[in-house]
C-alpha cells in the first residue's frame, strides 16, 4: 500500500457514493472521551484565567503571557483553550445532550488524544499525563522521571483512535484522523502563544519506539510531538528518581470495534522506523497575484472567549450581508503565518477561494498567493506594505460559484450560502518527495493547521466557519482545470454568516 494507492481508493465519487451507502450502528458508536482507569488523577483548577489578548493578533503573529504560578494552573489554562469541553448540543426535541470541544472534529467523533510529559513544573510532579477532557482533569500513567529525549519542561504527543472516524467514515477516516491531528496542534500552539509560549512540532519521528516508551494502547496511532517552552512557563528543579508507571487501563470504546485492513495499511504505509533527521523538502512554486489584498481589517476579541466560543456553522445565511476584503485579507493572512513544525519549513497547501460575497471581489474562483514578507512578529499591520498582505490571482473562473461549491462539496448548502469557501490543494507529490509516503501525512497536518486558523480568525471577525472534509476529489480537479503536478484536494472549507443552532447551550 501506498499513499497513493490510498488516496485514490477513498476518493469520493457519485459512483462511489451510490455503490457503498453506509448506515451508522448507533449501538456500537464509539465512546469520544478515553480513560486510562486505575491511576491516580490530579484536578486541573477550574476557571482558569482566560487569555485577554486578542485572537487576530496572535494569529498574525503576536504573542500573549500567563501568569500562573504553578504547574496545574498552566496545564489547566492551557487545556482548557485548547482541548477542553467548551460548549454541548441537545440532540434533537430530547433532554439528552452531547458534548463540544474546543478543537473541532470530523462528525464530533474526537479520533486525538492528548498525552503530555512535563518535567520541573512547579508544584506538580514530573511523568506522564493523559487529559480526561471529560473531567478537566490530568491522568497521571507515570510519575517521576520519564524518558525525556527533549530538554523542554512540556512535551505533549497527539494520538489518533481511527476507529473513532472510521465508524462513521470508514476507509476515508484516515484523512479526517491527520485532519483533526492538524487542527488539535494549531489549538494546543495557539493556547501556548496566548500565554507567551513557543512550541515545536515533529511529525518525523520512530512510530514504533514512540508508541512503546509512551506505552500506548495498540488502537492509539502517535501522530505529532509538540514541545513548549517559555519563560511564562513556572518551573522548579526536576524531580530525581525512576520512573514509577501506573499505565492504567484504557477503557473500550465499543462493544466490537472493526477493524479496517485499508486504515491499517496506510497507516502502515506511513511509517517511520528511524526518525532521525527530517529532509529538506524542495520550495513551493512562487507566484504572486494580480490583485494586491488591502490591509487587514481589525479586531479586539479575545483569544479565550474566540477559542471557547468558536462553533462550526451547520449552515450560512445564504444571500445575506457580505463580508468585507479587508476581512478576508485578516483570514488569509492568519492562515499563511509560518508554522512551527520540522515538516513545515516548505508549505504544501494553496488554497483557492470561491468568492461568492465580498464586498469589492467579484464572484469567481481565485487563487491566493501568501506575501512574500511575512507580517513580522511585533509588526502591526500597519507596518507592512501594501504589496505584504498577498495576492489574490486573478481569476481562474468568473461568475457566480454557490451552485458549483456546494455540488462539489457533496451538495453540502452550506458551501454555498458562506461568502467564500476555499479548496485546499496540496502538492502531496513533492511531499512524497520529501518524505515518502510519511509527507502524506504532513500535507494533512498543514491542511488541518490552517483549518484551524480559518476558524478562529472567522470567529475573531464576528462571522462563523466550518471545516468539510467530504468533496468529490476529482471533480474538484476538473472543475479547477488543476493539471496533477498543481496538487489534489485535501481539505474544503466555508466562512460566512452562520444560521443560529437552537440545539447549541453555551
Ligand atoms: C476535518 C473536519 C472535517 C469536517 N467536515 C465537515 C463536513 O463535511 N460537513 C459539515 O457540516 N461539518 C464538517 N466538519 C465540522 C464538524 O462536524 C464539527 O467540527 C463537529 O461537529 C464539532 O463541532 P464544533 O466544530 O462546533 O466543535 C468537519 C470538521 C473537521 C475538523
Amino acid at each position: 500500500m501506498t499513499w497513493r494507492e490510498y488516496h485514490e481508493a477513498t476518493k469520493h465519487s457519485v459512483e462511489s457514493l451510490r455503490r457503498a451507502p453506509h448506515g451508522l450502528d448507533w449501538a456500537n458508536m464509539p465512546d469520544p472521551f478515553r480513560h486510562y482507569e486505575g491511576v491516580p488523577v490530579l484536578d486541573l483548577p477550574s476557571d482558569p484565567p482566560v487569555p485577554q489578548t486578542p485572537a487576530l493578533g496572535l494569529l498574525q503573529g503576536g504573542s500573549g503571557f500567563s501568569t500562573a504560578a504553578d504547574g496545574a494552573t498552566f496545564l489547566s489554562q492551557l487545556l482548557f483553550n485548547s482541548a477542553a469541553v467548551s460548549a454541548s448540543k441537545r440532540v434533537g426535541s430530547t433532554a439528552n445532550r452531547y458534548a463540544l470541544r474546543v478543537n473541532p472534529s470530523s462528525g464530533n467523533l474526537h479520533p486525538t488524544e492528548f498525552h503530555f510529559r512535563t518535567r520541573g513544573l512547579m508544584d506538580w510532579p514530573d511523568g506522564q499525563y493523559h487529559y480526561r477532557p471529560s473531567a478537566h482533569m490530568a491522568e497521571q500513567r507515570a510519575v517521576g522521571e520519564v524518558s525525556f529525549a527533549s530538554d523542554a519542561p512540556i512535551v505533549f504527543l497527539l494520538t489518533s483512535i481511527a476507529w473513532r472516524e472510521a465508524w462513521k467514515y470508514r476507509d476515508r477516516a484516515y484523512r479526517y484522523c491527520l485532519h483533526d491531528a492538524g487542527h488539535a496542534w494549531q489549538a494546543l500552539a495557539l493556547a501556548a502563544r496566548a500565554m507567551g509560549c513557543e512550541t515545536q512540532a515533529f511529525g518525523h519521528f520512530p512510530d514504533d519506539a514512540v508508541a512503546r516508551g509512551w506505552r500506548l494502547p495498540d488502537d492509539e496511532w502517535p501522530m505529532l510531538l509538540v514541545e513548549l517552552r517559555g519563560r511564562a512557563i513556572p518551573v522548579r528543579e526536576p524531580d530525581a528518581g525512576d520512573a514509577v508507571w501506573y499505565d492504567g487501563q484504557a477503557n473500550p470504546l465499543s462493544a466490537e470495534p472493526i477493524v479496517y485492513p485499508l486504515l491499517e495499511s496506510v497507516q502502515h504505509a506511513t511509517k517511520l522506523g528511524d526518525g532521525r533527521g527530517i529532509p529538506a523538502a524542495e520550495p513551493a512554486g512562487s507566484g504572486s497575484g494580480e490583485m494586491q489584498l488591502p490591509a487587514p481589517a481589525a479586531s479586539a476579541r479575545a483569544f479565550g472567549e474566540v477559542v471557547r466560543g468558536r462553533r462550526s456553522a451547520l449552515d450560512f445565511v445564504g444571500g445575506a450581508r457580505s463580508m468585507s476584503l479587508p476581512q478576508l485579507s485578516a483570514i488569509l493572512a492568519a492562515a499563511s503565518q509560518p508554522l512551527a513544525a520540522d515538516f513545515a519549513g516548505e508549505r504544501f497547501v494553496q488554497l483557492y477561494l470561491y468568492v461568492h460575497r465580498v464586498d469589492g471581489l467579484e464572484p469567481g474562483v481565485y487563487r491566493y498567493w501568501p506575501a512574500e514578507e511575512k507580517v513580522g512578529r511585533g509588526d502591526t499591520p500597519a507596518d507592512v506594505s501594501p504589496s505584504g498582505f498577498g495576492g489574490l490571482r486573478d481569476q481562474i473562473k468568473r461568475g457566480d460559484q454557490r451552485v458549483a461549491a456546494a455540488g462539489l462539496s457533496l451538495g453540502q448548502d452550506l458551501a454555498g450560502n458562506a461568502c467564500v469557501a476555499f479548496s485546499m490543494i496540496a502538492d502531496i507529490e513533492r511531499a512524497a518527495r520529501a518524505h515518502g509516503d510519511r509527507g502524506y501525512r504532513y500535507v494533512h497536518f498543514e491542511a488541518g493547521a490552517i483549518g484551524q486558523r480559518l476558524y478562529l480568525a472567522a470567529e475573531a471577525l464576528g462571522l462563523g466557519a466550518t471545516g468539510i472534509g467530504a468533496f468529490y476529489d476529482d471533480q474538484v480537479h476538473r472543475y479547477l482545470n488543476l493539471a496533477p503536478e498543481q496538487g489534489q484536494v485535501v481539505y474544503h472549507f466555508a466562512i460566512g454568516y452562520p444560521v443560529p443552532d437552537p440545539r447549541l447551550d453555551a
